[in-house]
C-alpha cells in the first residue's frame, strides 16, 4: 500500500525496461516492512541534468545510474565518495534533505562480489585484466580491480581516446578494439562493460580465444543471463561470471544508502529476477 509518508527511489537509465532492479529494491523493501516504492525512469540526455536537478530536497531519497548516464551523474554531485571519485563515475546518487546530492560508486563492490560467489579462488592480484568499454561501468570496474590490488588493468575500447583517458586517471593500458587479442593474452580476466549486446546496441566481436585457459570471463549484461558473450566463453571452456551476480552485488550496498539499513538476507532475488528473465 503506498501511503503518503512512502519513501521513493528508482533506477535512471536509457533504455531502461529491460532493468531487474525494481524487482531487486521492492522484494527487499516488502520484505523489510519498509514503507517505500522503487521505480524505473527513463530519461533522455538532454533532460538528465534538469530531471536529477529537480529531485532535490529528497522527495526521491535516492536514483540508482545506468547506461548511460554514470559519467554525468557524478558531475551532477555536491560531494561523492572516495569509490565514485576513483571510477570517474557514480551508479548511486542520495538526495540528502538540505538539498546536496552525494554520489557512490557501488559497481565494483558488486563486480567483486560477483567474482568472489561465481569465480571461487579468483585473485585479483594475481595478473592482468582485461576491461571492454570506457563508460562509466567500465571506470567502475577498472576502480575496483585497481583498489583490489590488480597490477595491470587493460582498457579496450572501440574509441581507444575514451579508453586512454581511463589509463591517465588510474594507470594500466589503453587499447583499440583492433587489438583486444593483444589485451587478452595472459589476462586471468576479461570484463564486457560495452552497452554492445542491449536492445539495439549490436554484438561484440572479439578475440576470446586469445585469452588463456584459465582466464575468467564476466559480461556485465544479464540480459539473457549468458550472453552471446558468455556463451562463447563457455564453449571454449572459460569460467564465467553473469552480470546478474554483479547487478545484485551492487544493489545490496545501493539499499543500504538509501534506507540505512542493510537488505534482508533471506530474499532469494536472484531467483526472482531469474524468473522475470525467463518470463521474457
Ligand atoms: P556507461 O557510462 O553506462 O558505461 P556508455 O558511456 O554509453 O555507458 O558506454 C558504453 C560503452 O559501450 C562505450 O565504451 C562504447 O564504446 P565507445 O566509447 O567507442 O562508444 C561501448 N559500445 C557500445 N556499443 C558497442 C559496440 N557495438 N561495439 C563495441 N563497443 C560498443
Amino acid at each position: 500500500m503506498i501511503s503518503g509518508a512512502t519513501l521513493l527511489a528508482g533506477v535512471v537509465g536509457n533504455p531502461i525496461a529491460h532493468s531487474m532492479s525494481p524487482i531487486l529494491h521492492n522484494a527487499w523493501l516488502a520484505a523489510a516492512g519498509i514503507d517505500g516504492v522503487y521505480a524505473p525512469f527513463r530519461v533522455t540526455e538532454e533532460r538528465f541534468a534538469s530531471f536529477v536537478d529537480g529531485l532535490r530536497g529528497g522527495s526521491v531519497r535516492g536514483l540508482n545510474v545506468t547506461i548511460p548516464f554514470k559519467e554525468r551523474a557524478l558531475s551532477l554531485a555536491d560531494r561523492a565518495g572516495d569509490r565514485a571519485t576513483m571510477a570517474g563515475a557514480a551508479n548511486v546518487l542520495v538526495f540528502e534533505a538540505d538539498g546536496t546530492i552525494v554520489a557512490d560508486n557501488t559497481d565494483g563492490l558488486g563486480l567483486l562480489a560477483a567474482f568472489a560467489e561465481q569465480a571461487p579462488g579468483f585473485d585479483p592480484k594475481a595478473g592482468p585484466v582485461a576491461i571492454l568499454g570506457a563508460g562509466g561501468g567500465a571506470r567502475g570496474a577498472a576502480a575496483a580491480f585497481t583498489a583490489a590490488g590488480c597490477r595491470e588493468v587493460r582498457i579496450v575500447n572501440r574509441t581507444q581516446a575514451r579508453a586512454q583517458a581511463i589509463t591517465d586517471l588510474l594507470g594500466g593500458e589503453a587499447f583499440g578494439l583492433h587489438r583486444a587479442a593483444a589485451a587478452f593474452e595472459d589476462a586471468i580476466a576479461v570484463v564486457n562493460a560495452t552497452s554492445a549486446g542491449l536492445a539495439g546496441e549490436g554484438q561484440l566481436d572479439v578475440p576470446l580465444e586469445a585469452t588463456p585457459a584459465a582466464c575468467v570471463v564476466m559480461d556485465m549484461v544479464y540480459k539473457p543471463l549468458v550472453t552471446p558473450f558468455l556463451a562463447r566463453a563457455r564453449a571454449l571452456e572459460r569460467r564465467t561470471v553473469d552480470g546478474l551476480a554483479m547487478l545484485v552485488g551492487q544493489a545490496i550496498p545501493s539499499f543500504e544508502a538509501f534506507y540505512g539499513q542493510p537488505p534482508p538476507a533471506d530474499v532469494d532475488v536472484r531467483a526472482l529476477a531469474l524468473k522475470r528473465l525467463e518470463a521474457r
